[in-house]
């Protein structure tokens, strides 16, 4: 679909384009910028418009030395005249073809680099967002732009340039050469055009609204689409197909009535706009025809302009299409600079600092933290409210609370997901605001409740922290966690695939290889997030049993639903509405009867019945 071909495009692109050269279109900076990221590839931008010239140059010329043929060579019987003509119509049909080629390969060669370039560029800048970003943003926003919008910008630059060029020159080069040919008939013949005008006025009125319906539904059943995808788990266990088809049939009947009247808008304004080129053809022939009779015009002239006139429409539409392309490119560009110019909002502080090898001493001081954009931090709803604590290192704190009590929040701050608004988190004393944090995440391992696994084999994902790691160190990593019986079950052994390509997980399984992952990255702090929440009681129950190795000699910050590995923990914090309700050991707590020993009982009737 590429919108609506007609007249009036073409004076909004040159109006578009002239206030951008004047400067007044807020686009300018971001014009200039991409124009810049043609800078490395001069050399060749400037061969493109050389071919850009020579073909333009050389498709002008057949008309006329067909007319010369006429003139001077047939009726003038000068056969030598004739020969020479014929001569330099080859020669121009050479240059042609070359130049031709030369431009269509510059395109395609710089056009692949820029896209080239763009996409790096836009992914080196996602990849330095932070983990709150990520939250914001959906995944297929961020994919949309380093597909589709790169596409349409990279459209912009190469195709839209050529077109906008060449079509330009050869429109104008049509007029001068018809006004050099014949002035009289020129500007008859230009009479016409005025008709093209009306034409595509009504044309444009009418197919206002069409394209502008299609657009929109072909959005309400991508989104439909989408939501019906990614919920099919759910359609399916309610039974509704049933229904989900008819609310897809509905909308796809209503894209195809919309489409149809884009149907017939298309296949009238072609047959139009021939009619129009055969009234200016029959204007030639009658004006042009008459003069000739009566000698005052050569018939070679008349030739010469019917071909032009032929050549004179396709460099037309051409430009009224490149309309479209102009703005999907500029408001591709709008969006690409949107997330260029979102500044990662957590880089490395100036003088950060690389802690060398922690000890895993962590301290909390005042931290208050919301999840609230910065700006309208009338942060009523904290996830965390003055949390004052220090974990020695080495120690395995437990966190425990209900549901939305700030436990995982708790856990994102020590890893520097995000910075906390009051207060200072603090690692082996140093606050993380100013510490590498690469150095710091190096140091960290986290096995959240779903762990996530790449696509490539077993031994790859174990190994993703440390992809050096001798195959002995990850069988050591896979036997502590307790999975060697289950990766060697495996078809292939730790070089089996998985992930979409692979076989499929059961979700415990996929758990034991992020527990080996983390345990074999050696990390100096492990945060363990329900890790086990989602696993069956016998995988738990492994896990359970590697759990001691992973845990010891380190510091730990353990979220779980299990009571033995709570029990154990050096440490048990119990948090209500993001603030510390109560703090000790396991003994303790039971002893002081507080929160933790409510949750406790109801644990252990759950767990008995
Ligand atoms: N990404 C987020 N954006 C906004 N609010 C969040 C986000 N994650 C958690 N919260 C809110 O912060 C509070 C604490 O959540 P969380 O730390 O995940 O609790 P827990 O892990 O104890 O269940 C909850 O009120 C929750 O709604
Ligand atoms: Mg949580």
């Amino acid at each position: 679909m590429n919108g609506s071909p007609n007249m009036g495009n073409i004076g909004r692109l040159f109006a578009d384009l002239w206030r951008l050269l004047r400067g007044q279109d807020r686009r300018g900076h971001k014009v200039r910028w991409l124009v810049a990221q043609l800078r490395p590839y001069r050399g060749r931008v400037g061969l493109m418009f050389l071919g850009l010239l020579l073909a333009t140059a050389a498709g002008l010329a057949p008309p006329y030395l067909a007319g010369r043929a006429i003139d001077s060579g047939i009726l003038a019987g000068d056969l030598s005249a004739l020969d020479l003509i014929v001569v330099a119509f080859v020669a121009v049909s050479v240059v042609y073809a070359l130049a031709t080629y030369l431009q269509t390969y510059m395109v395609g060669w710089i056009g692949t680099r820029v896209l080239q370039d763009l996409r790096e560029r836009v992914f080196t800048h996602i990849q330095s967002m932070s983990i709150g970003f990520f939250t914001r943003r959906s995944p297929g926003v961020l994919i949309s732009r380093m597909t589709n919008d790169i596409e349409a910008l990279n459209q912009l630059v190469t195709t839209g340039v050529v077109t906008m060029f060449s079509s330009t020159l050869t429109l104008v080069g049509v007029v001068v050469i018809l006004l050099v040919l014949d002035v009289k008939l020129a500007l008859i013949t230009f009479l016409t055009f005025p008709l093209l005008a009306i034409a595509s006025l009504i044309f444009r009125v009418v197919s206002a609204g069409a394209y502008k319906a299609t657009r929109e539904r072909i959005a309400a059943i991508t989104a439909y689409l989408q939501e019906s995808l990614s919920g099919v788990r759910v359609v399916r266990s309610f039974g509704q197909e049933p229904r989900h088809l008819d609310e897809m049939t509905a909308l796809n009947e209503a894209n195809r009535e919309v489409n149809m009247k884009t149907v017939y808008l298309n296949a009238s304004y072609f047959p139009a706009v021939e009619m129009l080129s055969a009234i200016g053809t029959a204007v030639i022939l009658l004006y042009g025809g008459s003069q000739a009779i009566d000698g005052a015009i050569q018939i070679g002239v008349i030739v010469a302009f019917v071909g032009y006139l032929n050549t004179f429409f396709e460099p037309i539409q051409q430009l009224s299409q490149l309309y479209t392309t102009y703005q999907q490119g500029m408001a591709a560009l709008d969006k690409i600079f949107d997330l260029l110019e979102t500044k990662p909002d957590m880089v490395d502080a100036p003088g950060a600092i690389d802690p060398g090898e922690l000890r895993g001493e962590i301290d909390l001081e005042g931290v208050w933290f919301s999840y609230g954009e910065e700006g309208e931090s009338g942060a009523d709803t904290w996830a965390l409210e003055g949390v004052d604590l220090h974990v020695p290192p080495g120690q395995t704190l437990a966190l425990v609370g209900a549901t939305g009590a700030g436990k995982s929040t708790f856990a994102k701050l020590v890893a520097r997901f995000y910075d906390p608004q009051k207060g200072t988190v603090r690692v082996d004393g140093h606050d993380l605001r100013g510490v590498q944090q690469r150095a710091l995440r190096r140091q960290l391992g986290i096995v959240p409740q779903e762990g996530f696994l790449f696509s490539g084999s077993v031994r790859e994902n174990v190994a993703f922290g440390r992809p050096e790691a001798s195959d002995e160190e990850i069988e050591a990593a896979i036997s502590a966690v307790g999975a060697t019986e289950f990766v060697a079950a495996l078809p292939e052994g730790l070089d089996t695939q998985i992930g979409e390509r692979g076989i499929q997980l059961s979700a415990g399984q996929r758990q034991l290889v992020a527990f080996a992952r983390a345990l074999l990255a050696e990390p100096r702090i492990l945060i363990l997030d329900e890790a086990t929440s989602n696993v069956d009681v016998r995988t738990e129950k492994t896990i359970e049993r590697g759990l001691e190795r992973l845990l010891h000699g380190r510091t730990a910050i353990v979220i779980a639903h299990r009571l033995s590995t709570i029990r154990r923990a050096g440490k048990i914090v119990v948090l209500e509405h993001g603030q510390i309700a109560e703090q000790g050991t396991h003994d303790e707590l039971i002893a002081a009867n507080g929160p933790y020993s409510k949750l406790y009982g109801a644990w252990s009737e759950s767990s008995a019945a």
